[in-house]
């Protein structure tokens, strides 16, 4: 059972031993940045286009304060959420993240045991480097979700077969994520001429490759197995999950028919989608811009999340990701009304620097500073009630 974090990190940090990684979220990034190559740094660095998206998820935070509350006799803070009728113990999930293996030899397989370990759902990536099967093998008893990315309606055979594997290794949730039915302008990547997708020698999108369906119909046009032509194996998985803007909203029909657990939709960023998405019955929204790996020139993520909570809050479960990296800036999401964050490069930055160990400590330093700033903020839990707008002053400067 998960315990205290904060009693546990920070007093060991104070006064038993220094930890090997540092505790300062700020440190992981260019500690990671030093010991990847430079391929899969810029990979995971990357952003869109000036990084203007970016940059506006890391500056929204600053805009709100925490007010603390004084005289509130309390425990440490409980931190445990309710979402699609479950109870989990942190409002944090290690959001999706493909290609693992580019920034540790250990890829999804560190990251999904970790997860397990610190008692946080582990969201698979249809970009994964490894197959759902080895995946479930390293997550063992923890909870699983699956992100798809959607394939055009020609290949619902693909996206079906997708999705039957996951609920077969009993992922609980789909989150279908649709702001990348086409890979963003990353000049980090262009210039180091990379695009992990095609690197199938090394890497490759294994989860993918393994698709019966999909091996099946490549055996049939080229006559050889995907192993025997790997890269054009995955040039063409590739293409298949990044099809362009191939949807419609009534194409989510057809999810829905083939898949009867809670369904997310990942990378609004708009109140107008935000209510389609309540329109056309999904169970939750993911208010995401991708890390401003996307679309450049956009909104920064939290600056739309509470104006979509207001919208559409009563009718979906609302989460969040982009630019989170401190307790604090978890707290702020939490206020402003979601019901749980999604964690992108830290824990690969984590991943990079000391596999499972180091999504580990990434995972324990947020929680542990979670629990830290709610406590010194006079916040008994992160219930609406405790924890809501009342905390938190807008500063437009
Ligand atoms: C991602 N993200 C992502 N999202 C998704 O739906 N499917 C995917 O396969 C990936 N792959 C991926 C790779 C890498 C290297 C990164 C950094 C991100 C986006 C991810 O789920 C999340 O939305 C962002 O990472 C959140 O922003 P921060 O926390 O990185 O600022």
């Amino acid at each position: 059972e998960p315990k205290s974090y904060e009693s546990e990190i920070y007093d060991n940090g104070l006064n038993f031993e220094r930890p090997s990684i540092s505790v300062d979220p700020s440190k992981w990034e260019p500690l990671a940045i030093e010991r990847l190559s430079k391929d899969a740094a810029g990979y995971v660095y990357g952003s869109a286009g000036t990084r203007e998206t970016t940059d506006k998820n890391h500056e929204s935070y600053k805009r709100w304060s925490i007010i603390p509350n004084r005289l509130v006799k309390s425990d440490f803070p409980d931190l445990r959420t309710k979402l699609f009728g479950r109870e989990y113990s942190f409002p944090i999930a290690l959001g999706p993240v493909g290609v693992q293996r580019i920034v540790n030899p250990e890829g999804e397989h560190g990251s999904s045991k970790a997860a397990t370990l610190e008692h946080v759902p582990y969201v698979i990536s249809t970009a994964a480097s490894m197959s759902f099967e080895e995946i479930a093998e390293s997550s063992g008893p923890g909870e699983r979700w699956y992100q798809l990315y959607w394939p055009s309606n020609e290949n619902n055979d693909i996206t079906a077969s997708l999705l039957k594997r996951a609920k077969s290794i009993d992922c609980k949730v789909l989150v279908v994520t649709l702001d990348t039915y086409i890979l963003g302008w990353r000049p980090s990547d262009m210039d180091n001429g990379y695009d992990p997708f095609l690197k199938p020698d090394k890497i490759g999108v294994a989860l993918g490759l393994s698709d019966p369906v999909f091996r099946k119909r490549f055996k049939q046009e080229h006559g050889v197995e995907v192993e025997e032509d790997l890269h054009k194996a995955a040039r063409e998985f590739s293409g298949i999950i990044f099809p362009g803007l191939s949807h419609d909203w009534e194409d989510l029909k057809f999810i829905r028919e083939n898949w009867d657990g809670p369904i997310v939709l990942k990378g609004i960023q708009s109140v107008a989608d935000a209510k389609k998405a309540a329109e056309f019955g999904v169970d939750g929204i993911v208010v995401s811009n991708h890390g401003g790996r996307q679309q450049d020139g956009g909104v920064a993520s939290l600056t739309m999340l509470p104006k979509i909570v207001d919208a559409v809050g009563d009718k979906l479960e609302i989460l969040f990701d982009s630019g989170i990296r401190s307790g604090s800036d978890i707290v702020k999401a939490l206020a402003l009304g979601a019901k749980m964050v999604l964690i992108g490069r830290p824990y690969i930055y984590g991943l990079g620097i000391a596999g499972t160990k180091g999504v580990r400590h990434v995972i324990r330093c947020l929680l542990g500073d979670l629990e830290l700033t709610l406590h010194l903020s006079g916040v008994p839990s992160i219930a609406p009630e405790h924890l809501n707008r009342d905390l938190l002053l807008y500063e437009d400067h």
